[in-house]
């Protein structure tokens, strides 16, 4: 089985040091960055803003993989952009026009997700699939780090494998919420191949990351 990406989710990093635990991650053999965009109004939890974004870049090169938690998100696509996201992920139910959202990501010249909640059907995709470059099967309710794997989104994840190879199209396939050695195995077994991990990446400090990402990706 081929390895997933690990997209650590800065979620769970130390917020007073986020330079310091960026550049951890990436040393430590991490594949992108995911950021998580929470505004206390879609999600009822509050997190960071674009500013951040843009204090951590020049910390790595790697793929900047922005998570919007936030409604509305049209307004706030150019200065994600500008901060330095790379790709940008929204959710079909915090708007009415997702559509129109993936254009404009588009047109800002990064690449675009769509994410899905746990009680979202993989039908949300059927005239999404063919725009966007990522799919992101939440595995949790979105809010929290530290929740619980919803295993019933393996069949999620299985049935959005074969959407996406029916495409033909390049699509990453990721999971995110509740992600640790055992429910990463379950997640690629299912078609997964990036894999967000906010809390099985940074638990034990940095001196773990590295082994903490490489059982991530099912070395050792
Ligand atoms: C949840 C966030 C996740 C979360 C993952 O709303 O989108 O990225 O931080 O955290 P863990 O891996 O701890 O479940
Ligand atoms: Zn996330």
């Amino acid at each position: 089985m081929a390895q997933p990406l690990i997209s650590p989710s800065i979620l769970s990093a130390d917020f007073a040091r986020l330079g310091e635990e960026v550049r951890a991650i990436d040393e430590a053999g991490c594949d992108w960055v995911h950021v998580d965009v929470m505004d206390g109004h879609y999600v009822p939890n509050i997190t960071i803003g674009p500013d951040v974004v843009k204090a951590i870049r020049p910390h790595t090169e790697k793929v900047f993989d922005v998570h919007l938690m936030i409604s509305p998100v049209d307004q706030y696509l150019e200065e994600f952009a500008k901060a330095g996201a790379d790709i940008i992920t929204v959710h079909p139910e915090a708007g009415a026009h997702t559509h129109r959202t993936i254009q404009a990501i588009h047109s800002l010249g990064k690449k675009a997700g769509v994410s899905l909640n746990p009680g979202t059907p993989e039908s949300a995709l059927d005239y999404l699939i063919d725009d966007v470059d990522l799919v992101l099967v939440m595995s949790v309710n979105p809010g929290f780090g530290g929740q619980s794997f919803i295993s019933s989104q393996l069949r999620k994840i299985e049935k959005i494998r074969k959407m996406i190879d029916a495409t033909g199209r390049d699509i990453h396939l990721e999971v995110d919420g509740g992600v640790n050695p055992e429910t990463a195995k379950q997640c690629v077994a299912a078609g997964a191949d990036v894999l967000v991990a906010g809390s099985a990446t940074f638990k034990g400090g940095a001196s773990q990351y590295a082994a903490n990402i490489a059982a991530l990706k099912g070395e050792g």
